[in-house]
């Protein structure tokens, strides 16, 4: 991404300007398209397609690792919705080991107290990678890339702290066609004993050296997932890629406690009366992953920007404007987990066509035109307070006219008479 982040900033920076300035920042292609968008003539057609670590994807909506890639069915179901990616459910070499409970999901609704009604904008998952036979799953990936061989299929692995099972892992994943691998460094329960999931992202030492393992095995993009359950999401992230990984997906569930039963004094989601702290997701995550993905994409133009690295933004995604956010913030992808689980699959032409209507609205005809284009505009706190007291300066000039005879000057004249008249 670094090429493409860098190139998109420098065109959004203009983007985000008034509109009079930003028309010399347009090519004459865009500047016809955007004559005919003036005109009311819905004649130019958008582009939502995305090219990610040389993967070209239909649109930048993803399905993120988790249910809605937990099979054949479902992943099959996708692509035929119009997914530009699937992100498969994450798989490990033994699944054996992998035992879920019931339930193993919880919800929060807005403003409704405990009571079943309101909409639902928080999920509690304390659910596993995969239980599924290793070697079923790997069957379905090699038939779905055989039935879709176009569409980008991206595997999602963990493994044990053991250079020779990731060899294992990523050689068999690899060996079904997929596109791409996504590292899932961030399930945030299950199995910190053994070295998996959020214990190695939480630990820049060990993810450094298993990044090192994966990215010495894997042939294709590797991407790394990230865990919110960190001080600072940036650390693991650089390391990541500093080890090879061509990308950073975040972010993962962040570690809850969805409440207590007020009649049972017991904790949910219930499991014969006991629980243990999940993962959270769904629209409440929304402005966290949000500061997470600026945090990082800042990061990484200022880093990486001399190599092809992306960046995967997830959390809360349910509409358009949702992704729209992440990608301005510089995105290349979108990925949605909960909000298939609540809206279904044909959510993905709902999407498309909210982000359509937002281009439409700012004239873009392309992702990369908009891509990056808000990160500019985040600074320091000591920045802001600079820049209020500077405004409220020009303003108070404004309003009281000029302060002494000696001000005026020849270029402004007409202006300062303005300045100084009553109505
Ligand atoms: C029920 C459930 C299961 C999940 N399983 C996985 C998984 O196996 N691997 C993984 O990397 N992320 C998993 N996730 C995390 C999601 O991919 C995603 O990072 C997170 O839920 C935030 O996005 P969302 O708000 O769109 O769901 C799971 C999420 C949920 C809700």
């Amino acid at each position: 991404m670094a090429a493409s982040l860098g190139i998109s900033m420098g065109g959004s920076a203009a983007i985000g300007l008034p509109s009079q300035r930003r028309l010399f920042s347009l090519s004459p292609a865009k500047l016809v398209s955007r004559a005919v968008a003036e005109k009311g003539v819905s004649a130019v057609e958008l582009d939502l397609s995305v090219r990610v670590n040389g993967l070209q994807l239909p649109n930048p909506f993803v399905i993120g690792s988790g249910p809605p890639g937990t099979n054949y069915t479902v992943m099959k179901r996708a692509f035929d919705e119009g997914w530009g990616a699937v992100v498969a459910k994450t798989v490990s070499l033994d699944a054996a080991k992998v035992v879920n409970v019931t339930p193993r999901y919880a919800r929060l609704r807005a403003g409704s107290n405990g009571s079943a009604k309101g909409q639902i904008i928080g999920w509690e998952n304390i659910e596993l990678i995969s239980d599924r036979p290793l070697e079923t799953m790997l069957k379905e990936l090699k038939q779905l890339k055989i039935e879709y061989p176009d569409r980008i299929l991206i595997g999602s692995i963990m493994e044990e702290y053991n250079k020779d099972a990731w060899h294992e892992l990523i050689e068999r994943v690899e060996a079904t066609g997929v596109d791409a691998l996504e590292i899932n460094f961030s399930c945030p329960h299950g199995m910190p004993e053994r070295k998996m999931g959020a214990a190695v992202g939480q630990d820049c030492a060990l993810l450094e050296e298993v990044c090192g393992w994966i990215n010495e095995k894997a042939t294709v993009p590797v991407w790394a997932k990230m865990t919110p359950n960190i001080t600072d999401i940036t650390q693991p992230a650089r390391v990541a890629l500093k080890s090879g990984c061509e990308g950073i997906a975040a972010i993962n569930t962040i570690m809850s406690v969805m409440g207590i039963d007020l009649n049972t004094l017991r904790p949910e989601p219930c499991v014969e009366g006991y629980s243990t702290p999940g993962g959270y997701s769904s629209k409440a995550v929304h402005p966290i992953a949000l500061g997470k993905v600026m945090q990082i994409a800042q990061m990484m133009k200022d880093e990486f920007s001399n190599r092809d690295v992306s960046l995967s933004g997830i959390g809360g995604v349910e509409t358009g404007n949702d992704a729209a956010e992440f990608i301005l913030l510089g995105a290349n992808t979108v990925q949605v987990c909960t909000g298939v689980m609540m809206h279904g699959y044909g959510l993905v032409k709902k999407l498309c066509e909210d982000l359509k209507e937002f281009m439409r609205k700012h004239n873009f005809s392309t992702i990369e035109e908009f891509r990056g284009a808000s990160l500019p505009y985040f600074t320091t706190h000591t920045d802001l307070v600079r820049r209020q007291q500077e405004a409220i300066k020009q303003r108070k000039a404004v309003r009281l006219g000029l302060q002494s005879d000696k001000d005026w000057t020849g270029d402004g004249f007409v202006k300062e008479t303005e300045s100084m008249v009553s109505n």
